[in-house]
Formats: structure tokens, sequence, C-alpha cells
């Protein structure tokens, strides 16, 4: 692994998972208390319903739990809506924002996304703002605009709260919509100009407080790949989907790092 940044290992579970599967986040946990020396932190976002009793259970593991969504606001009248504030209060300490999912599924915007990084740090959790584009856009060279204008859209900027802060409660995912659940995966050169322009970003929004940004890739990241991809300078960690429901994959993926 690069850089001197810790890196962070994040599992988002999606829209899967029942009581029964929370088997696999006890292996996980009892895997990890036997062998402290990952060098890494292990993050598992699952689904809400399950995020108390995950929380319970990686105390254990010493893994920490995050929320995939949350509202804007704290409370109030928003049927169906869970807040950053709620999640915390489950235990999570981090809060994907701008997944492509919840971009296409439920058309966010940048700006919408940037409400609730705000509302995550607002409440005590680190937000995981993800950014990434589609492959038609890879394809007509597009890739570094879209993200490039994802960031500064979605990224709450230092005045709303103080640069340290910011650096240091945030994490910017890098995951190509076209690599996730696909298979597919861009090629390490490409990974690596995108994650260095992404460095050089947060280093010109955030001064030298950027270089503490951890930037995590994310699509199709599995036991067989992970090495390779997180041995990319400024790769410092993965979001990792499909690979992490299972704890024998995961464990992998962390041993990886
Ligand atoms: P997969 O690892 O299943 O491709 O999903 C990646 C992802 O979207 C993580 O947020």
């Amino acid at each position: 692994m690069n850089d001197e940044i810790r890196p962070l290992i994040a599992g988002n579970w999606k829209m899967n998972g029942l009581s029964a599967d929370l088997s696999q986040i006890r292996s996980l946990a009892l895997a990890l208390r036997n062998d402290p020396a990952h060098r890494c932190d292990v993050l598992i976002c699952p689904p809400a319903t399950l995020l108390a009793q995950t929380t319970r259970i990686c105390l254990s593991g010493a893994i920490i739990s995050g929320g995939q969504d949350c509202h804007t606001g704290q409370h109030g009248a928003h049927t169906g809506d869970i807040s950053a504030a709620m999640l915390v209060d489950a235990g999570a300490s981090y809060v994907i924002v701008g997944h492509s999912e919840r971009r296409s599924d439920h058309g966010e915007t940048d700006g919408l996304v940037n409400a609730k990084a705000r509302a995550a740090m607002e409440a005590g959790a680190a937000p995981i703002i993800c950014v990434g584009e589609t492959h038609a856009e890879r394809l007509g060279a597009l890739a570094m605009t879209v993200v490039e204008k994802q960031l500064n859209g979605s990224v709450p900027g230092p005045e709303a709260f103080e640069r340290r802060v910011v650096a240091k409660n945030l994490v910017i995912a890098y995951e190509p919509v076209w690599a996730i659940g696909t298979g597919l995966v861009p090629g390490l050169e490409d990974i690596a100009v995108m994650h260095s322009a992404i460095r050089d970003w947060l280093f010109e929004r955030f001064g030298d407080e950027g270089a503490a940004v951890r930037i995590l890739y994310g699509g199709s990241m599995k036991p067989a790949n992970a090495k390779k991809i997180l041995s990319v300078p400024h790769v410092n960690g993965g979001l990792v989907g499909g690979a992490s429901l299972k704890a024998e994959d995961f464990l992998a993926i962390i041993r990886a790092a």
C-alpha cells in the first residue's frame, strides 16, 4: 500500500442482507480479532435495518460501521428517510453519499450530495463521497471532466467547515459506473491517472490538508485484483460491493491491503 495514509477497506452491502447474513459479519469480526495485524481500517455499510446489530458485532472485531445514504436534515417530516444523526445514533461513523446508484435511481444531483455530505459531518460522521464516469463518458474522453465537475459540486468547500475538519473527515471514492458489478476494471494506469488528478484537486481545494484525504477505488474489486489496485499511487483503500457480502472474500481484500 502506498502513501502514509492508513487505508480504508469499506464494504457496501447495498440493498442486500437479512438478519441471517449477520453471520458473515460475525465471521469477519472473529477472523480480525484473531489476526489483529491488519494494517487498514475496516468498515461495513449494511442496509440501515441491520446497522445497529452490525455495530454491536463490529465492536468485537475492531470493525467500524456506516450508512449508505442520509437525508440533508437531521429530523423532521420526511417519511421513509433516515438522517445522519440517526445513523450515528445506531453506531455509524461513516456515511456513503452520492453513490452512482443513488444518482441514477433517485436523480441525486451534485448539490444534493453536497448537502448530504454536510449533514453527515454535522452529525459527526465522515462522508464517503462517490464520483465516477459512465462508459460513454470514458469512451468520449470525458472521464476527467465529469469527475472534476462532480467533485466541484459534491464536496463541501472549506468555507463550510474548518479545512482541517473537512480534510480529516472526508473520503472520496472513485467508482467508474461501468466497473460497478460488471467484473470490468479500468487499467491500473487509468486508475493512477484519475486518483492522482483527484489528489491534485484536493490540494487545490484544501491546501496541504488535502494530503490526508483518503481516495478509495470502487468497482469490481475482488480478492484476485485487490493487491494490484491497492498498490496504485493515491489509492488509499477500496469501496467493495459484491465481494464484501462474503466474509471470506472481504477478508482476502483486507489482507491484500
Ligand atoms: P461492486 O464491488 O459489486 O462492483 O460494487 C462496487 C460499489 O458500487 C461499491 O460502492
